[in-house]
């Protein structure tokens, strides 16, 4: 099915009403037959349809889908500078960015409704279905090579628990070196990748998947636990978030990130990630491709290290292929 054709069809039954499968048809140049073969591949996206006979097919609920207009209008006046690009569907937000990080211009934002190949951190697969989360990547180029951007992964954490805090959701903590946790379960995860010259001009890709509002039957090949923001959202006795304004907030913090990191690094963002430390004086364990570290979480050093009281005295641990476990 063409991605047009997908598009319009879920423009009209976003609005949560029942329509006639002619109405469809009519809208899509194409037969009634033809159309229900479109609704068959929306159900196969993980779209639950509704069917009745003599009203038509009608989304449950409706759907918000992603806008790059709705998300330019809720930035901030200073994160105007970035060029949003908004795709139905493409592999990866971050394989997308880094293929053309030559090309393209610092700022460009690619933000999917789906991702065919989303990745976690250490070549894991980041599940992804259509509409129900957000998943972006934005591309910032630095001069000053990989030194400069020592702890900014734990900073890009800061910036989404403080978009999801200024619409209202609490509990939000952050476990090092870059989860995002809510109930102690997965909320989102961030994956920074980087090219150029690490000594001098290097392009960054930082990408973003958050969970807003994912079926359990989607997230059947998760394999740790995992939390949405409309789940905490009810428990909160909030209304529901808006994808396109978390979004936006999301990408307006990070612009003011980025815009001062070379100047003013880590420090800025240290006593702000420390107030949401996960496992915060509890004993962790630690483990790298090499070995196991066991101790007490005492907090990150102004490089984003992480202080770990063990039996032989603190130990810094810098970022990488490090995997963090509760030891409680
Ligand atoms: P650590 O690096 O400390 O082991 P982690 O267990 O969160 O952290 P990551 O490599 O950071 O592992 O993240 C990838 C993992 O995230 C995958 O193994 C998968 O279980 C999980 N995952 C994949 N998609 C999602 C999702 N949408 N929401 C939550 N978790 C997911
Ligand atoms: C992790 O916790 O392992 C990191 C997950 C990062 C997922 C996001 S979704 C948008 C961007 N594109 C990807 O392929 N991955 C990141």
């Amino acid at each position: 099915m063409q991605q047009d054709q997908l598009q319009s069809l879920l423009a009209v039954l976003a609005d949560g009403e029942y329509h006639s499968g002619s109405e469809l048809g009519e809208l899509l140049g194409v037969s009634r037959a033809a159309v229900w073969k479109h609704l068959q591949k929306l159900s196969e996206l993980g779209i639950e349809l509704d069917s009745s006979r003599g009203r038509g097919y009608c989304l449950p609920g409706g759907l918000e889908l992603l806008s790059e207009s709705k998300i330019a209008a809720c930035m901030s006046a200073n994160a105007a500078l970035l060029s949003l690009e908004v795709l139905p569907l493409v592999d990866s937000t971050n394989t997308r960015l880094m293929s053309r990080a030559e090309q393209l211009p610092s700022g460009v934002v690619c933000i999917a409704e789906q991702q065919s190949a989303g990745r976690g951190r250490r070549g894991r697969a980041w599940v992804s279905p259509f509409a129900r989360n957000l998943y972006f990547s934005m591309l910032w180029r630095f001069d000053g090579g990989a030194a400069e951007l020592e702890g900014l992964s734990l900073a890009v954490g800061v910036c989404i628990a403080e978009a999801l805090e200024s619409l209202g959701v609490v509990g939000v903590s952050l476990k090092w070196p870059n989860d995002v946790l809510a109930d102690g379960k997965k909320l989102a995860g961030i994956l920074l990748e980087m090219s150029g010259d690490p000594a001098g001009a290097c392009h960054l890709v930082i990408g973003v998947g958050i969970n807003v509002d994912m079926a359990a039957a989607q997230a059947l090949d998760i394999d740790q636990p995992w939390v949405d923001v409309a789940s905490l959202a009810r428990a909160q006795g909030l209304a529901p978030i808006s994808r396109n304004v978390l979004c936006a907030r999301v990408l307006s913090n990070l612009c003011d990130l980025l815009s001062e990191y070379p100047e003013y690094g880590f420090a800025r963002w240290r006593e702000r990630w420390m107030a949401r430390a996960a496992h915060l004086n509890k004993p962790v364990r630690l483990t790298t491709a090499s070995q196991q570290i066991q101790g007490v979480l005492v907090g990150v050093d102004v490089s984003g290290a992480l202080k770990l009281a063990t039996d032989a005295g603190e130990q810094l641990v810098y970022g990488g292929e490090v995997s963090l476990r509760s030891e409680s």
